[in-house]
């Protein structure tokens, strides 16, 4: 088969915070894909790059008293760090601040403008006037006109999901300096995607996204195209728009475009070690209309309007080739919530690595990653059982157990012949299935697939149990013959699974002398040396998933890891919960801010509650036991990550605990020197 020329990216993480297991999933998942497509002999590049423009960045930097540009600097290293600690094979690890991003974003610009795609407008919107900047939608906060919750973004209440302009908000102030904005005028400049409809529809018919992606997106295209504010207003961190002083590429216009650059850096790289190499004509050959390399982005669901809608168009209107595909995945739980600072599930990628390895949260990942856009449980006492069994129980066993035997009864040669013919043809066979599903991003599957093989292998010498064979002169020869063939096929399963555990794949090369190619259909390997054994990897203990749990749980007023529960294998009754259940419910201390009588509702009481890092509305039926006045400022205790609850009244956002039976009723009450928002543990 030919060789394939491919591209690949992934999202480019914003300059402005460390990477956390989120973004990793991502990570993993383009590199994988790109693995095993070398693996397969194809030419695959990886590019990614920081995503290093906008108010935001600017505004980290100014708070860390440092120029935008040492920011990024500084974070691109992390970023880095973390992406080589997870043996992501990037080949070009760039930042969109960069003159190549500058080039590419002002050459398709001026294509955009050339083809008559740019319109330009007058638009109004609220300005800080203390700090001298347009205020984007989540830099405005006030109280939800709906729901009348406190404390929401000017975009969306997180609450009650009303979605509403930044005007809409009652008493709001930017969010940087506290201050009312007012309202000002400014010339903008838009992409104008209304003209590329038609182009729109058929790029989204041509199967080149997930089903469910181009569903979502034809349902906006039906909605109405609206054009697209493609500009900003200094102060901003980004290249300003040629010829239109104070006005700024947006941050999303050169971000993708950030792809472009980072690829033309790597060429531009490889050029000056390899004077051969045309970097220019290479360029071309992936990014001009028509080519035939294949071009892929992986991307996070989140950010499909930018990838599936906008970047199509800008690529179209400026001449270059689209995208092969664009695979969105879904998001990442942990424990089945939301990551959360207060419970430790928020997971920082580099204090991950200081606690546990990261292959087998590669392989954990692999283990639930399909080609749709479902969101991934890292279920993290699932993680410890799951790998432990199946990478040091199952697989790494079957080398352990057979290395010996080959080394001790055969001077470390493996045997002339494969003994079980039947197992190594349904192992080999397996070989094309794991492909098509690494190739369809159907990882899950491939795991599956291959983790029935290791199941066989094991059951195979479990049945022959080759170390009493090894005991008598006449069983000699088949248990060299038995462990031969658990080394042939652990070598199998190890090209199979290279992709996904490389740095494991690397100790096997040394361990096995062999180059665990997978470019064509492996072959056995028959009186071949092998090195002895060394550890390949080792258990996973709870504690160190503990430890790294404490590190990540916000230091604010948190407590310890709470001391695991006694179960027993006996504690099967329904009514008993495991630790980690428990562990889910978000109990805090809540200060009762205000109490007030809700019209018309017999029971009800509405409580605005200060929960430590934000203000919730709760309903509460304790009407008949308390008075709003007597509530006030009084301490208790909330369950503070229900989902909140549409009701008659409005919406509520917790539940405040209460002790009783019957007619009896007391709301339970926190020691005063307690501080709003601290856990309940
Ligand atoms: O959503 C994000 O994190 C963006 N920084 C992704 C950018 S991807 C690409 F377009 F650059
Ligand atoms: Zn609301």
């Amino acid at each position: 088969m030919s060789q394939r020329r491919i591209l690949v990216t992934s999202a480019l993480p914003y300059a402005n915070s460390p990477l956390h297991l989120g973004h990793m999933l991502e990570e993993i998942q383009t590199d994988i894909w790109c693995r095993f497509q070398r693996h397969r002999g194809n030419q695959c590049y990886y590019v990614c790059a920081d995503d290093a423009h906008g108010t935001a960045i600017m505004l980290k930097a100014e708070e860390a008293g440092i120029t935008a540009e040492e920011h990024i600097a500084k974070i691109q290293t992390l970023h880095e760090r973390d992406f080589a600690d997870f043996h992501i094979s990037v080949d070009n690890y760039y930042s969109t601040h960069s003159e190549e991003n500058r080039e590419f974003s002002n050459s398709i610009y001026q294509s955009l403008l050339a083809n008559g795609h740019i319109t330009q407008k007058r638009i109004t919107q609220a300005f800080d006037q203390e700090k001298g900047i347009f205020l984007a939608d989540r830099f405005i906060k006030g109280t939800c006109p709906r729901c009348k919750t406190l404390d929401q973004y000017g975009d969306n209440c997180e609450v009650c999901g009303a979605t509403y302009a930044p005007n809409d908000l009652i008493d709001a102030v930017s969010a940087l300096s506290g201050s009312t904005p007012v309202q000002k005028e400014s010339d903008h400049f838009f992409f104008d995607l209304p003209q590329f409809e038609q182009f729109l529809r058929e790029w989204l018919a041509s199967g080149r996204l997930q089903t469910e992606i181009s569903n979502k997106l034809s349902e906006w295209v039906e909605e109405g195209l609206q054009a697209w504010d493609i500009s900003r207003d200094a102060p901003y961190f980004g290249f300003e728009i040629p010829d239109q002083p104070g006005k700024y590429f947006y941050v999303w216009l050169d971000a993708p475009i950030g792809y472009m650059a980072s690829f033309k850096n790597l060429l531009s790289n490889q050029q000056g070690a390899d004077k051969e190499l045309d970097a220019d004509a290479v360029f071309d050959e992936f990014w001009r209309d028509g080519s035939d390399t294949e071009l892929y982005h992986f991307i996070g669901k989140d950010i499909i309007n930018f990838h599936g809608l906008f970047w199509p168009a800008m690529l179209k209107s400026a001449g270059y080739r689209l995208p092969t595909g664009v695979f969105a995945h879904g998001f990442v739980t942990v424990n089945g919530t939301k990551m959360s600072k207060s419970r430790g599930t928020f997971i920082n990628a580099h204090s991950w690595t200081k606690h546990l390895p990261t292959e087998p949260l590669r392989y954990y990942y692999a283990a639930k990653l399909g080609s749709g856009v479902d969101d991934i449980d890292l279920n993290l006492e699932d993680f410890v059982a799951r790998v432990n069994s199946d990478l040091v129980g199952k697989l790494v066993n079957i080398a352990s157990r057979c290395s010996g035997f080959v080394h001790k009864l055969n001077g470390g040669s493996l045997g002339p012949t494969i003994w079980n013919q039947e197992l190594w043809e349904k192992a080999r066979v397996v070989g094309d299935r794991v492909a098509e599903h690494y190739e369809n991003r159907e990882f899950s599957r491939a795991v599956r697939e291959i983790m029935t093989v290791a199941d066989m292998v094991n059951e195979y010498i479990a049945a022959k149990e080759p170390w009493k064979l090894a005991k008598s002169d006449e069983t000699r020869t088949e248990a060299i013959a038995v462990c031969s063939d658990g080394i042939n096929l652990f070598r199998l399963l190890m090209i199979y699974l290279r992709p996904i555990l490389p740095e494991m794949a690397e100790k096997c090369v040394a361990f096995l002398n062999d180059d665990l190619d997978w470019h064509s259909e492996p072959k056995p390997l028959f009186n071949h040396e092998i090195s002895v054994f060394t550890p390949l990897m080792n258990r996973i203990e709870p504690k160190q998933v503990e430890l790294m749990q404490e590190e990540n749980r916000s230091t604010a007023g948190a407590p310890a890891a709470a001391p695991e529960a006694q179960a027993t294998s006996k504690d099967t009754a329904s009514d008993i919960i495991e630790f980690s259940d428990f562990a889910k419910i978000d109990l805090r201390v809540a200060k009762i801010l205000e109490a007030n009588h809700v019209e018309g509702a017999d029971k009800l009481l509405q409580l605005t509650l200060d929960i430590g890092d934000k203000t919730i509305n709760v309903f509460s039926g304790i009407k008949s036991h308390y008075q709003p006045e007597d509530l006030k400022g009084r301490l208790t205790v909330v369950v503070a990550n229900l989902q909140p609850r549409k009701m008659k009244f409005g919406v509520s956002e917790g539940m405040v605990l209460c002790a009783g039976e019957g007619e009896q009723l007391w709301l339970l009450e926190v020691d005063s020197d307690a501080v709003p928002g601290m856990p309940i543990a």
